[in-house]
């Protein structure tokens, strides 16, 4: 796949990436991504990509000359208006993402969730119970993965249940319109402005509950924290994050369990210790949100190649979780590895503000199905949903036997 470009020394690839071969299975071009370089060259987008951990993990943690704010998909803000207000802590660098940040890092830290873990295992517990007295067999994206958030996570922001359904697709293109501008990103387009019109009214104080996540974020502002002008955009931040990554992150977990006997019989053996750690490990393995961009802002060099300032650099967060350089036998999901490090919740400053929501969620979700299941089994073919930035499912049929 790899040609030299003259006068440069840097490997360059035609695949597109974004393409709905790669999509469906990104694994190969990743490989070769891999084996190029520690740079290459994709010219079908003009963007400089990243596979290896070492460079994509160096990038991740150096924002001062790999920075977000001009912006962390395909376009450049630099030259081109966003599609949406950008947002204040993915979308931002110190010192504007400070403050938002260390709001949003209190309102989801590990201190808050614990008030609300009883009433989430309680929940999976209730959910796990109804899919299993309708059946054996069932698919576990949409009866699993896609209702246990949408379930609790917008009760614990504070919106009401009328429209919760407008999360995933709102997330879904959100995801795709950081890539280029493609049939994926078209299909979306029809309904932006109805879905962003909904999740927008739904920052606002008057529409959240009064003890939720939301109202927290809005009494920061009280607090001077950040201003009244922010505290909407922060909201936003986490109904456009919160939803589809967990979906896909739990349909993961569930599929990796499902399709390896040995594992799941590993994690029914000691379920306190290994929930946590099957999710992070699934996060790894299939890496729910495979890239993400930056902007270079200066002349850099990198294994031997100069980034000019300006240019975009796309990281391939799901090929570092799979490199070889870094992780013994990376394609096996394996509940005996420890998962530490991995940059499927990216890493350095904007590492994943959520991902104890999304801990929380899993663990959940894992302990009730333990707790009925004797075994979990693929009972049909699974399917893919192609997202340009989610590595996400449409459906996932498995065969459970109850205990
Ligand atoms: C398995 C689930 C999840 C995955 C795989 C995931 C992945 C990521 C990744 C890779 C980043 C880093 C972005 C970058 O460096 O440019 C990120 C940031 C972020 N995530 Fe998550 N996420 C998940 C769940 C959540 C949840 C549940 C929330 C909200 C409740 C959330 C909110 C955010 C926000 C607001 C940021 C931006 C943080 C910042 O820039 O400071 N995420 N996430």
């Amino acid at each position: 796949m790899t040609t030299v470009v003259p006068n440069a020394d840097v490997p360059t690839s035609h695949v597109d990436p974004f393409g709905p071969d790669t999509l469906g299975n990104p694994l190969p071009f990743q490989r070769e991504l891999r084996d190029a370089g520690p740079v290459v060259y994709l010219d079908r987008y003009d963007v400089f990509a990243f596979g290896r951990y070492q460079e994509v993990h160096a990038a991740l943690t150096d924002w001062q000359t790999f920075q977000s704010a001009a912006g962390v998909g395909l376009s450049n803000f630099r030259y081109e208006k966003p599609w949406r207000p950008p947002s204040l802590l993915l979308e931002a660098d110190p010192p504007h993402h400070d403050a938002p940040r260390a709001v949003l890092s209190k309102v989801l830290g590990p201190r808050a969730l614990t008030k609300l873990r009883a009433a989430w295992m309680d929940d999976a517990r209730a959910l796990v119970d109804d899919v299993l007295a309708s059946g054996h067999e069932f698919d576990a994206v949409t009866a699993l993965a896609e209702a246990f958030p949408l379930r609790v996570f917008p009760d614990a922001v504070g919106i009401p249940d009328n429209g919760r359904e407008n999360l995933l697709p709102y997330g879904d293109h959100l995801f795709n319109a950081f890539g280029p501008s493609n049939s994926l990103v078209a299909k979306g387009a029809p309904r932006v402005a109805e879905l962003s019109g909904w999740v927008n009214a739904h920052c606002a104080r008057d529409v959240l509950s009064d003890s939720g996540f939301g109202a927290q974020i809005w009494a920061a502002a009280d607090r001077g924290d950040i201003t009244y002008e922010q505290a909407p955009l922060v909201v936003r931040s986490m109904l456009s994050a919160g939803v589809d990554t967990t979906v896909n992150g739990l349909a993961s977990v569930l599929y990796a369990l499902a399709s390896h006997r040995a594992q799941w019989n590993r994690l029914r053996a000691d379920p306190v210790a290994l929930c946590r750690s099957a999710f992070d490990e699934a996060v790894r393995w299939e890496s729910p949100v495979q890239t993400f961009f930056r902007t270079a802002t200066r002349d850099i060099e990198v294994g031997g190649t100069l980034i000019p300032d300006g240019s975009k650099i796309v990281l391939f967060l799901g090929s570092a979780n799979r490199d070889p350089r870094r992780w013994e036998n990376p394609d096996e999901f394996d509940l005996r590895r420890d998962p530490s490090g991995h940059v499927g919740y990216g890493m350095g400053i904007h590492q994943c503000v959520g991902q104890h929501v999304a801990r929380l969620e899993s663990e959940a979700l894992l302990s009730a199905l333990v707790a009925r299941v004797e075994s979990i089994d693929v009972a049909g073919p699974v399917t893919r949903h192609p997202n340009n930035t989610l590595r996400s499912w449409e459906s996932i049929p498995v065969r459970v036997t109850p205990k």
